[in-house]
């Protein structure tokens, strides 16, 4: 790693990663009906895969957060106070959005500490040597964590203004009570007064959303498939990925997209690792992803639940994708207005 700009925290191992994957499994694959979280989608054959999901003409979301950066990122950055500021971002990406919110800063001769969190220290590897590339002056210190873990390290070891960005509506993934949970525990890593930048995708009609999940090129399909790949790479199993198909399909109860691999026939999987056989049925699915779609409605209950204060939203010119702007209340925001006193 480039040591000029970048210092690297390590607060999880492979291994956390590896025991992770194999519970999931274990656990999920015993379960009725079966599922596989969404979560584990993301090694480094899955995180080349989502990078060309995001440069499909279907997948809209990319693109459209990407045009409201490009456009908001000056105003957006000038809601953090004056003087100098950490920069948090959980869940790395690849660097081509955040640099419209550095940018803006760095321009006005403004400090800010960059912090990206990520399991991945190769995905956090790349990211750090493109931006010491793209901003040599600025101070990068990632953290390979969970996203826990890494806010609490940040909250007990650093001062000053604080803005946490979660993009890409990877929110979408927690299902209702994990989300809450979540930006909870976020809201309680931050002091008063400071901002979480949350990038949600909005629901929209269905065939746009439907076929975001159903590109042409069949990419997302192998996201999917990559799964059960992984399954057979790192825990030895015998899974014919010929034998399953990917299938998603909007749920207009729950307001998301829902993911299945599919068994095509009567089958069993051996996975060494777990010394155990999996049987399926014809027909029978795996329960993948979860991929959520917000109304405004819910953007404003969520935020008020987790104890935020909606402070602003930027959209794009079509109004797909929100990025909402969340505020820790400082203690007088609790004081009803002065008419009441
Ligand atoms: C990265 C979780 C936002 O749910 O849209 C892309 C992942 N899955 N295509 C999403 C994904 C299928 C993506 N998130």
């Amino acid at each position: 790693m480039d040591r000029a700009c970048t210092d690297c925290l390590v607060l999880a191992e492979d291994q956390d990663e590896l025991r992770a994957f194999k519970a999931e499994v274990s656990a999920g694959l015993s379960c009725s009906p079966k599922r596989l979280h969404s979560r584990f989608f993301y090694d480094k054959a899955g995180s080349d895969l989502f990078r060309s999901i995001t440069r499909l003409p279907e997948y809209y979301l990319t693109d459209c957060e990407l045009e409201i950066l490009r456009k908001s990122g000056r105003k957006i950055m000038s809601l953090v106070g004056d003087g100098q500021f950490n920069l948090v971002e959980l869940g790395s990406g690849d660097g081509s959005k955040v640099i419209h919110l550095i940018d803006p800063v760095l321009a006005e001769n403004r400090r800010l500490t960059y912090l990206p969190i990520d399991l991945s220290a190769s995905a956090l590897e790349a990211l750090t040597s493109f931006l010491c590339r793209h901003s040599p002056n600025l101070d990068v210190r990632c953290i390979v964590a969970e996203y826990s873990p890494g806010l609490q390290w940040i909250k007990s070891h650093l001062d000053g203004p604080t803005m946490v960005l979660f993009l890409g509506s990877n929110l979408g993934n927690f299902d209702q009570a994990a989300a809450q949970a979540f930006l909870t525990e976020v809201r309680e890593g931050l002091a008063p007064g400071d901002l979480l930048v949350i990038g949600l995708d909005l629901r929209k009609d269905i065939d746009t959303m439907v076929r975001a999940y159903n590109d042409s090129g069949g990419v997302t399909a192998e996201f999917n498939l990559n799964l059960l790949r992984r399954i057979n790479r790192q825990l030895g199993g015998n899974f014919d990925i010929g034998n399953f198909r990917y299938y998603s399909t909007y749920n207009p109860q729950s307001g998301g997209i829902d993911s299945f691999l599919i068994s095509l026939r009567c089958q069993s999987v051996f996975i060494r690792e777990l010394c155990t056989t999996f049987d399926f049925e014809p027909g029978e699915p795996i329960y993948t992803e979860h991929s959520h779609k917000y109304s405004e409605t819910e953007i404003r209950r969520l935020a008020s639940q987790s104890g935020f204060v909606l402070e602003a939203s930027f959209y794009d010119s079509r109004k797909y994708f929100v990025d909402s702007i969340w505020r820790v209340p400082g203690v007088t925001d609790h004081l009803p207005p002065l008419t009441d006193r």
